[in-house]
């Protein structure tokens, strides 16, 4: 009965084995010696055939028992050398920490500024409005008082779809939209993306422009004067001076281009004995165009212009975030540079 004997050892060695290993590795080599293909049990069986029959199925049976006992010895210290290693990994953990901040977004300049101009004229009482990019010929230009042959379209590189339908030049189309849609009076603005085959330092093929359109009885330049005084005055501030210079659209008549005193030199022409880079030492910078609706534009839409009266506006919005912000380069706005875009708040 030595083989009983030697297998009923086998559990308190491994215990006391055990109970001084602290780390997986003499885990795994206690392992190895014990119930490894050379370690004791085997070594134990491997005896087996020299042992009198009649005695080998108690033998057997006994080395399962001490297998299956020797397995959950492993399993309990190694659950408790796990949890030991927890434990002081715990407490190496400092709940008081600051978390690290999750990245938050920003709105894009370019929204931003949109969004600052569409508010203040919904305050004034426009509506906004919203239409194709992919446009007809006959809005773009034809109602627009520019005949196919006017030379009023060379003044835009014009990407085109099919002869008669092409990617939008202007948010102008708006105005002929709206006045199809609704009856005046009616007080319109129209924000959105618009396309020239135009790239290089202050040109991008796709920019985005602001409509405005007014119609009503009995307006006149002043309302339009008024209205865009009050516009550049909340966007670049109350000290703004606004200047009217005669200019042409063939869809405004009279028309006029408006600059604002410089943002940078607020029109003195030079900052610190530097002459400005802004506004090139004149005082002023060009804003938007603008002008009374031309009765052709009137009648190309079914409105009476000896009833109605109106104006229109359009701006630039990639110049108005450049001149806002100081931005010295349009291709910022476009090259999603996070370091460039995270300024915005
Ligand atoms: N559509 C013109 C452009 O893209 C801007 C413009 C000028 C719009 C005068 C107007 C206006 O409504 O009255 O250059």
């Amino acid at each position: 009965m030595d083989s009983i004997h030697a297998l009923e050892s086998l559990a308190p060695d491994l215990e006391k084995g055990l109970s001084q290993a602290s780390s997986l590795q003499e885990l795994e080599e206690l392992r190895v010696a014990f119930l490894g293909r050379k370690g004791k049990l085997a070594q134990i069986m491997a005896s087996l055939p020299q042992i009198e029959p009649d005695k080998r199925p108690l033998v057997g049976k006994k080395a399962n028992e001490i297998k299956e006992k020797l397995g959950a010895l492993f399993d309990a210290r190694k659950a408790f050398l796990d949890k030991a290693a927890e434990e002081a990994a715990l407490s190496r953990f400092d709940p008081t920490v600051p978390g690290r901040a999750p990245w938050r977004g920003t709105l894009h300049p370019i929204t931003l500024v949109m969004s600052e101009v569409v508010s203040i004229l919904e305050n004034l009482g426009y509506d906004v409005a919203t239409g194709p990019e992919v446009e007809t010929d006959y809005h773009n230009s034809e109602a627009l008082n520019m005949p196919k042959d006017h030379p009023a379209r060379d003044m835009q590189d014009t990407l085109y779809i099919s002869p008669s339908v092409l990617l939008r030049t202007h948010t102008s189309p708006m105005q002929v939209r709206s006045m199809l849609a609704r009856k005046p009076p009616l007080a319109v603005i129209a924000p959105g993306k618009v396309y020239r085959r135009d790239s290089d330092l202050t040109h991008t093929p796709m920019f985005h422009q602001i409509e405005g359109l007014l119609v009503d009885r009995g307006v006149s330049f002043a309302d339009l004067r008024g209205t865009l005084t009050a516009l550049v005055r909340q966007i670049f501030g109350a000290d703004t001076r606004v200047r009217f210079r005669p200019s042409f659209f063939p869809f405004t008549e009279p028309s006029a281009e408006v600059d604002i005193s410089c943002v940078l030199c607020k029109g003195a022409g030079h900052v610190n004995g530097e002459p400005c880079r802004v506004c090139k030492q004149t005082g002023w910078v060009e804003i938007l165009g603008c002008g009374a609706v031309d009765p052709n534009v009137f009648k190309a839409v079914n409105i009476d212009s000896e009833e109605w009266t109106g104006f229109a506006f359009g701006m630039g919005v990639e110049r108005i975030a450049m001149l806002k912000y100081g931005a010295s380069d349009l291709r910022m706005f476009f090259e999603n540079d996070i370091r460039f875009l995270h300024q915005f708040r």
